[in-house]
């Protein structure tokens, strides 16, 4: 089924080809491909996938993907459904209704952990397990994503890739204007804060956020550097008291880092909120590593023009999220989103769209040659990944079920917007993880 190290001829070939066919208009065709083998004759059709990986520097690891799917399997035409907004913003919203309306594309982009189990409760995915014998994919990736995968014995999507949440991207420059070395990261959040003050004293905008998501993503990396990853995962199985100290405590720290924020972003995607990073108009953003493609889109050097360094307090714990690909119930072309499914899990596929997109790939199998690909900033993400705590994202679907952390992005935006304060906050939050400890 894999097809590597084809000649290019073939390769050059399948490019044309697949470039004929979505030229085509409607893409329907069932055109034998041409391919030389013969194999496949009967397949083909456009495939519908979704994805939010609709602009800027997230499109481009799409790009590089769907090159990949267009050499292995010139028979099918790549049709891109996606939706635009960071972190699934507007996508997940116009999934539900697709799926409720019976409507499915023909696969879709997800998170690994509790929103897959939005879709498996609601019966709108299939079981995918047979394609993990089918494409070798079984001792492929690592048993800390597979058990994320793994709903009562069974799988229900492919992972591309593996991004790591709890990161602070800094400008150099910036911090040594203000006289903070970049490579010394502040112990801990009250440390953190310190040196954003004197961002603020030198005249520079300490740190940038975005829309309600992005904001959620900064509290829960403060969360997790101040209560620690045990206390931190007992948030989800009732362990840890949303309406207790420990919380009270991070989330003071949350309402000091919102008071020094450029409060122009907040209804800004994550992209645009970086650029005063990415620029030298600000010092600090916490963001997801897919961050690294806005930096190297413009061109930044890792470790000169910017620094990279786990939320303080935080360091050895990585604060995990998965982009998986699912197959819906009623999908009009299997076989193509079977197709899609062996590209993205490919070596070939995840090489091509991680080194662009900033993520590792969720491929624990690759050669050391295959690694060397990969820049240094990733290089140092796989080394985490392999020796941290792994928890689970808020934000991006890991660790809570979409109606939860809806609701807390509600709870987060309104505060930011200066409509609740610290205790109404955090009862608000209590109430929105109710569900979690039941
Ligand atoms: C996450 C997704 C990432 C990236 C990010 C920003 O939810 O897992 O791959 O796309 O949103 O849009």
């Amino acid at each position: 089924m894999k097809r590597t190290g084809a000649v290019a001829g073939l390769i050059a070939l399948s490019l044309i080809l697949g470039a004929c066919s979505s030229g085509g208009g409607g893409g329907s065709s069932d055109q034998p491909s041409g391919d030389q083998s013969g194999e496949k004759a009967a397949a083909g059709g456009e495939v519908s996938v979704v994805t939010w990986w609709e602009a800027g520097s997230e499109k481009k690891g799409l790009e590089a993907l769907v090159e990949v799917f267009n050499t292995q399997h010139p028979e099918f035409t790549f049709k891109n459904a996606a939706v635009a907004g960071g972190g699934g913003s507007q996508a997940k919203q116009k999934l539900a209704a697709d799926l409720a309306a019976k409507n499915p594309p023909d696969t879709f982009q997800a998170h690994a952990g509790a929103e897959l189990t939005d879709y498996i409760d609601a019966m709108q995915i299939e079981d995918v397990s047979a394609l993990y014998d089918e494409f070798d994919l079984t001792n492929a990736f690592p048993k800390t994503l597979i058990d994320r995968l793994t709903v009562d014995g069974k799988i229900y999507s492919v992972p591309s890739n593996i991004h790591r949440a709890n990161v602070v991207w800094a400008n150099t420059a910036v911090l040594e204007e203000a006289g903070i070395d970049p490579s010394a990261v502040p112990a801990d959040i009250d440390a953190w804060i310190a040196d954003m003050e004197k961002v603020k004293a030198a005249g520079k905008t300490p740190i940038t956020v975005g829309m309600a998501w992005t904001q959620l993503e900064l509290l829960e990396s403060i969360l997790i550097s101040d209560l620690g990853a045990d206390a931190y995962n007992g948030l989800f199985n009732g362990e840890t008291a949303w309406d207790g100290p420990e919380v009270t405590k991070a989330l003071e720290h949350f309402d000091k880092i919102i008071q020094l924020t450029d409060k122009s972003f907040l209804n800004e995607d994550w992209e645009p909120a970086m650029t005063p990073i990415i620029e030298g108009n600000a010092a600090y953003n916490v963001m997801g590593d897919w961050a690294v493609a806005a930096f190297d889109t413009a061109g930044k050097k890792y470790k000169e023009d910017y620094v990279a360094f786990p939320v303080p307090g935080s360091d050895g714990i990585f604060d995990f999220l998965a982009d998986s690909f699912t197959l819906p119930v009623g999908a009009k072309n299997v076989d193509g989103a079977k197709a899609w499914l062996q590209t993205i899990s490919s070596k070939e596929g995840q090489i091509a769209f991680n080194t662009i997109k900033g993520s590792i790939p969720a491929r624990s199998d690759l050669s050391e040659d295959e690694l060397a690909q990969f820049g240094e900033y990733q290089q140092d993400a796989m080394k985490s990944f392999a020796e941290d705590t792994i928890v689970s994202s808020i934000a991006h679907g890991a660790a809570a079920p979409v109606g939860v952390s809806d609701k807390m992005n509600d709870a987060v935006a309104k505060f930011v917007q200066g409509a609740s304060d610290v205790a109404g906050l955090q009862q608000e939050l209590a109430q929105a993880a109710a569900p979690m400890s039941k």
